[in-house]
């Protein structure tokens, strides 16, 4: 990902807690989780679900969550080309602070753009996860959570992804997550898996 720097006579201070010390002290790993999907797929609602569940079991994490980003950090972004793109870099590297803080960072964000996802990736490097909340449209829209796709029918909502403007289903996610074939637990479990397999949670003992 590549954005102007602007400014000039800065240089990295190496930390001397780094993040390997933090994983000491945490008796865990950092990982990204980065959740999309449509909208209403159930992204906030897994990466929350399973945020609690290893909370239960003192791992260090965090939600970084759409609308609340938007509230806050990107408040000043829309949602032209432009905008979405700043949007996810900012998200990025937010991310990536947080892997080097030692935490386990869980964004819920539909991001819609394979380019997009493709350059967290690339920032964020070989501890980005991407997990696919993979559910037919019509099941989101029959969720109809926010009342969106509602509206977006009605033409209140330009530019609403799965109705009038795309989504691109990752190629390769680590994780796949049909979340219209199973409930929030045996999605959270089947995730869980996956951490097991990737060394960053261990079921049998708390950390
Ligand atoms: N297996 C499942 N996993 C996740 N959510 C599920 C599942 N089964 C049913 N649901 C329901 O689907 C809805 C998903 O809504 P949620 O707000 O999590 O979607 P979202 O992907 O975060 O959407 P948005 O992009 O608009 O924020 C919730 O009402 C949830 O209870
Ligand atoms: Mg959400």
């Amino acid at each position: 990902m590549t954005t102007t720097q602007k400014s000039s006579n800065t240089v990295w201070h190496h930390a001397t807690v780094t993040r390997q010390r933090r994983a000491e002290l945490n008796h865990h790993h950092s990982i990204v989780l980065w959740f999309t999907g449509l909208s209403g797929a159930g992204k906030s609602t897994l990466a929350h679900a399973l945020e609690e569940r290893l909370y239960q079991m003192k791992y260090h994490t965090f939600v970084l969550d759409g609308d609340n980003v938007r509230h806050g950090l990107n408040g000043d972004l829309g949602f032209s080309d432009k905008d979405r793109v700043e949007n996810i870099r900012r998200i990025s590297e937010v991310a990536k602070l947080f892997l080097e803080a030692g935490v386990i960072i869980l964004t819920a964000f539909i991001s819609p753009f394979r380019a997009d996802r493709n350059r967290a990736r690339s920032l964020v490097g070989k501890d980005f996860v991407e997990i696919y909340c993979e559910c037919p449209l019509d099941v989101c829209e029959q969720r109809d959570v926010k009342g969106l796709y509602r509206r977006a029918r009605a033409g209140e909502i330009k530019e609403f992804t799965g109705i009038s403007s795309p989504y691109e289903s990752p190629e390769n996610p680590e994780l796949s997550i049909n979340t219209s074939g199973k409930n929030v637990d045996e999605c959270v479990d089947q995730i869980l898996a996956y951490l097991v397999q990737r060394g960053v949670y261990k079921p049998a003992a708390s950390a």
